[in-house]
């Protein structure tokens, strides 16, 4: 029997379904969690108001079910797309994700004002390995729906929405850290509100792995949003510097790794 699946626009109606589908169900009280929510909305709202849209939202028999998140990239004319995800396993394999993109990629095939009126020549995607134990990969998913390699990188892909249109991305500067003096003795931790409120929970926790490591340590956190003069002058909008160095460990993948680059920036 065809499941009974709904494609929502996200908007102001339905941001909190938007903003928690992803949190894990014993995660719902979770302080971090709750700030990651609010500070999504924060970003959806802003975002919404400057695109007129992010993110499409599937609801399964009315439940909210899976969302597709994406942004247009103006000097591209093509589509990027953020994050796709069906986080409950219960979901899984009835068709959420299919009908996501399908939505997606239907109406990505019409005029967008973001390109004065044109539609975009494609989508394109990083899709990074944020599956859940025993969950199907986003970057086998798309390939599976069609989504080619962009030249050697298998990491990037792309799904064409013009006859014989090849992407080839525009070269991106790295952001580099300009060192501050005012850094210096301190841990500040850097914050860019986005479409994914792990990253938000990630720095928490790196937070609290560099407390339990070293006491008494000054951290000063910058919302990138809130605060874009300090995020300018120091070259980056999101990271963890320590003593007036950039960690380049990222603690879920390597903790020790991560300490030890902590502590060797105290030295
Ligand atoms: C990829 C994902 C979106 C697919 O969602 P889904 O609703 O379970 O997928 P669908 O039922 O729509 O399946 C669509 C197609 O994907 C493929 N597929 C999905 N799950 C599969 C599995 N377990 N094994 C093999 N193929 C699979 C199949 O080609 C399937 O088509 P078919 O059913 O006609 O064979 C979902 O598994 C997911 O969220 N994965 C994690 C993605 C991720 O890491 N996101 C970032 C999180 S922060």
């Amino acid at each position: 029997m065809e499941e009974d699946i709904r494609i929502v626009e996200a908007a102001e109606s339905n941001l909190d379904d938007l903003c928690r589908l992803c949190i894990p169900p014993e995660r719902q009280a979770d302080p971090s969690f709750m700030k990651g929510v609010e500070l999504k909305k924060i970003w959806a709202r802003d975002i919404i108001k400057q695109w007129g849209s992010v993110a499409k939202i599937a609801y399964l028999e009315g439940t909210p079910a899976g969302l597709i998140q994406y942004i247009p990239v103006l000097e591209e004319m093509v589509v990027y797309i953020t994050c796709i995800f069906v986080p409950h396993r219960e979901h899984w394999r009835r068709g959420v994700g299919r009908r996501l993109l399908t939505s997606l990629i239907e109406d990505m095939r019409n005029p967008k004002s973001w390109f004065s009126g044109e539609s975009p020549s494609a989508l394109v995607t990083r899709p990074f390995p944020g599956e859940k134990p025993g969950q199907y990969p986003a970057r086998s998913f798309f390939r599976d729906m069609g989504f080619k390699q962009v030249g050697e990188d298998p990491s990037l892909l792309y799904y064409p929405l013009k006859h014989g249109f090849v992407y080839r991305p525009v070269e991106q500067k790295k952001p580099i850290y300009i060192h501050q003096e005012d850094d210096r003795g301190k841990v500040v931790i850097m914050y860019n509100p986005s479409f994914c409120l792990w990253s938000y929970v990630f720095l928490k926790r790196s937070e609290q792995e560099i407390r339990e490591a070293v006491q008494s340590l000054h951290v000063r956190w910058i919302n990138s949003w809130e605060e874009p003069i300090e995020a300018k002058k120091r070259g980056i909008s999101e990271g963890i510097i320590v003593n007036g160095r950039l960690i380049s460990s990222f603690m879920l993948d390597d903790r020790e790794a991560f300490i030890k680059e902590v502590l060797a920036a105290l030295e």
